[in-house]
């Protein structure tokens, strides 16, 4: 990867953030396994170190992120390697983040571009925001433990349109379903993101984590239904029906 597709920052005007930023908008911000190598390192990174009180998750003018990206995809598809993807280790990192977590929506969600919000503890979007998890036309299955989250968060019906009907949801649709946060004006996501991080990064931080530990319960049954997910979506990676997906992506 070019070593600029994750930006990982400190922003000196914000102490106690640490902000990722997808940064590959010639590719609709798709992530590769090296992007979500540096991710995961920036996660465990901001875990361990005092200073870093929030974490801020970013994208590009009208792109948060297009999700996986397919040419991946079709590599591990046609590899048969048996290890974890490196998106794998990547949403345990999420669901073990020990610092608040925040993102910044503007346009393009998909994929794992949606479902990592589901892990966000507040998530801003811009009103032309599309949120969509296109896994079963794709011959795959819901991942980040999203068919755990989905439901809890919206209920079966929008779980139900979001992650099997692959039904796109406007941020209008995704403010009302609990997936989001607040709506703001495309041009101020960033600062409005950044300046929601910095406020949680101002409070005290024992009773942050404290807090945010008992609102988001237990990570066991998280992590678990991942490992769940995988079984069935590395299965299903490697599936006929799947390579022909990502095949007539590749040939458009
Ligand atoms: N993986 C790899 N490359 C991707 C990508 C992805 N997930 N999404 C977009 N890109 C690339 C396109 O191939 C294209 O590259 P090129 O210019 O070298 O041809 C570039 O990003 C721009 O995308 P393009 O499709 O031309 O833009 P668009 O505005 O017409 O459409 C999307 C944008 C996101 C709707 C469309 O690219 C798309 O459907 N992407 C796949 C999304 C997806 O299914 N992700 C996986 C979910 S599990």
């Amino acid at each position: 990867m070019s070593d600029n597709h994750i930006l990982v920052e400190r922003p000196e005007a914000q102490p106690g953030l640490m902000v990722i930023r997808f940064n590959r908008p010639e590719k609709k911000n798709a992530i590769t396994s090296a992007m979500y190598n540096r991710m995961t390192a920036a996660l465990e990174e901001a875990n361990g170190d005092d200073a870093i009180r929030a974490v801020a998750f970013l994208g590009t003018e009208g792109c948060f992120s297009a999700g996986n990206d397919m040419g991946d995809f079709l590599s591990y598809a046609m590899s048969g390697s048996r290890e974890a993807p490196a998106a794998a280790v990547f949403i345990k990192a999420l669901a073990l983040a020990e610092k608040p977590l925040v993102s910044g929506v503007d346009g393009l969600a998909i994929g794992i571009g949606t479902t990592l919000n589901l892990h966000c503890d507040m998530t801003i979007a811009s009103a032309r925001s599309q949120f969509k998890t296109p896994f079963v036309d794709l011959a795959l299955v819901p991942e980040a433990a999203s068919s755990l989250l989905a439901p809890k968060i919206m209920g079966h019906q929008r779980a139900f349109a979001m992650l099997v009907a692959g039904e796109g949801f406007s941020a209008e649709a995704a403010l009302e379903a609990g997936v989001i946060w607040k709506i703001v004006a495309p041009e101020a996501v960033e600062a409005e993101t950044l300046m929601l991080a910095a406020s949680l990064a101002r409070k005290p931080p024992q009773a942050l984590k404290i807090a945010r530990d008992l609102v988001r319960g237990p990570r066991d049954a998280v992590l678990a239904r991942m490992d769940e997910e995988l079984v069935h979506f590395s299965a299903q990676l490697k599936s006929a029906e799947a390579r022909a997906a990502f095949e007539a992506f590749m040939r458009r």
